[in-house]
This record gives C-alpha cells, sequence and structure tokens, in this order.
C-alpha cells in the first residue's frame, strides 16, 4: 500500500526492516491532535523513502532539509547522519493560522528532538532567506519545501554550490512512480527534469530514483574544476 501521508506512527524496527501503519487518523489530521497526543507525528512519504533517507545520511556530518514539516523525514536524517554531524533543518512554519501557537512547529521540535544522534540548527526562516547566512559546506541537502518549479529550481541555485565534491542532493516529490501522487506537472517532477534529465551537465549525476525520491551526486572532477576556475579569477 502506498504510504504518503500516512506515517501511522514514527517508524518501528522489526526483523530488520523499518514498518509504518497506513494513517488511521483522517479526524485528526491538525498538528494539535499531533500534540496532544491524538495521533503521532506524520511524514509526508513512504516508508521505502524514510529507510532510503536513514541510510543516504549515514557517512555525512553536514546536511541540510529545506521543508520540515512535522519533523519525520529530518529524524531519518538524524537517525542516519554521524554522531558528530549537525542536521540543519530550515523552516519558517508559516502555515500555521495561529502563529502564536504553531503546532506544527511545537510537533517538529518534539519529534526531532526524540532522537539525540548528532546537533540539530533550527532555522525558522523561508529557504531562500536562510541561504544568505550560509558559509558552511554541505555534505547532503533534502529539499522539499516550497513545491512549485520556479521554487525548487531556486533552492537548488541558491543552495547546490554549497555541496561539496562527491556530496549527494535530495529531491522529494521529485518523479513519477507506480502507484505515487507525482505528475509530469509537478513542480520539483519538472524542475529536476529540467536540470537533471534534459541536458547533461556533466557535474550532477542522478544516482538513485526510489519513489519519489532523485538521489543527485557532484563528481569530484567537475567540481574540482569549477573551483580552480573560481580560484583563478
Ligand atoms: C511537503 S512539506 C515537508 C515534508 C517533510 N519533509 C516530510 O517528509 O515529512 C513542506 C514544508 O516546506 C515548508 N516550506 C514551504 N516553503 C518553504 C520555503 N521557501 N523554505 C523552507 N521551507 C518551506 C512548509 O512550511 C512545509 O512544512
Amino acid at each position: 500500500m502506498l504510504l504518503k501521508y500516512s506515517t501511522g506512527r514514527l517508524a518501528t524496527a522489526a526483523n530488520g526492516e523499518l514498518n509504518y501503519e497506513p494513517n488511521s487518523f483522517p479526524f485528526f489530521s491538525h498538528a494539535v491532535c499531533a500534540w496532544l497526543g491524538l495521533r503521532p507525528a506524520v511524514g509526508q512519504h513512504t516508508s521505502v523513502e524514510h529507510a532510503t533517507l536513514v541510510r543516504l545520511a549515514a557517512g555525512h556530518s553536514r546536511l541540510v532539509e529545506i521543508g520540515v514539516a512535522e519533523g519525520v523525514s529530518a529524524i531519518a536524517l538524524r537517525e542516519g547522519m554521524n554522531a558528530d554531524a549537525t542536521l540543519w533543518l530550515v523552516d519558517p512554519f508559516h502555515l500555521s493560522r495561529v502563529r502564536a501557537l504553531n503546532f506544527t512547529r511545537r510537533v517538529a521540535r518534539r519529534t526531532v528532538k526524540s532522537c539525540g544522534n548528532g546537533t540539530v540548527a533550527w532555522i525558522e526562516k523561508f529557504s531562500q532567506d536562510a541561504v544568505a547566512s550560509r558559509k558552511e559546506p554541505i555534505d547532503l541537502p533534502l529539499i522539499d519545501g516550497d513545491h512549485l518549479e520556479k521554487s525548487v529550481l531556486r533552492d537548488w541555485q541558491e543552495w547546490s554550490r554549497f555541496i561539496r565534491a562527491g556530496g549527494v542532493a535530495i529531491f522529494h516529490d521529485a518523479r513519477v512512480f507506480a502507484e505515487g501522487w507525482c505528475t509530469p506537472e509537478y513542480g520539483p517532477v519538472k524542475a529536476v527534469d529540467h536540470l537533471f534529465r534534459s541536458t547533461s551537465s556533466g557535474e550532477w549525476t542522478i544516482i538513485e530514483e526510489i519513489d519519489s525520491l532523485v538521489v543527485v551526486q557532484r563528481s569530484e572532477s567537475a567540481a574540482r574544476n569549477a573551483e580552480t576556475v573560481l580560484a583563478s579569477r
């Protein structure tokens, strides 16, 4: 069964596999219900994607997530990343009708806190504003914020220059797959098609495609060449 928006509870490991229950809480969709414990935090991704995020985070020390929602994908990254890693979480949590209460933000904070691995830095800003103060290189960004095509392209343009040679980037909701929810017209699908399928950049290669996730890797040599050209200017 497709598990988008249906992480009935956080992943539980059984027989070496992550298991989720489908969303059994259709009348408890508001984040206040998660805050009150009437339902668990809900991830907006499939169980297979969740396990993939845990796996891909392994071995990395500087991770960024753009678009946190209730924090379930963030916890996948946190669980998988190195023990000395930092995970920067970028989300303005602007969708709450009562900003002072902002239960999505509260649930996200509590969800992410439930794992003690590494360090988490919250950046409660739009990605386009957060990037202005970015200085550190990035091993792995997960791009899952504003889903308009132009916004995904903007996130890529502004954040990809921080990705180190050999680093990987993950786009969510970025490919059409069997029984999936994405269409060819969906913003992240169009952005990824435009960036990586219509022309070959040489610098970036698609290395994995799992459910709606598209994972690209920055080549070591092309990135070094780009750095050399920049340094010689
Ligand atoms: C699809 S949800 C993220 C789902 C989450 N990654 C998961 O898998 O559970 C999108 C989130 O992006 C946030 N968002 C929207 N526009 C954004 C922007 N420009 N920068 C950062 N976050 C943004 C929204 O507040 C929302 O929480």
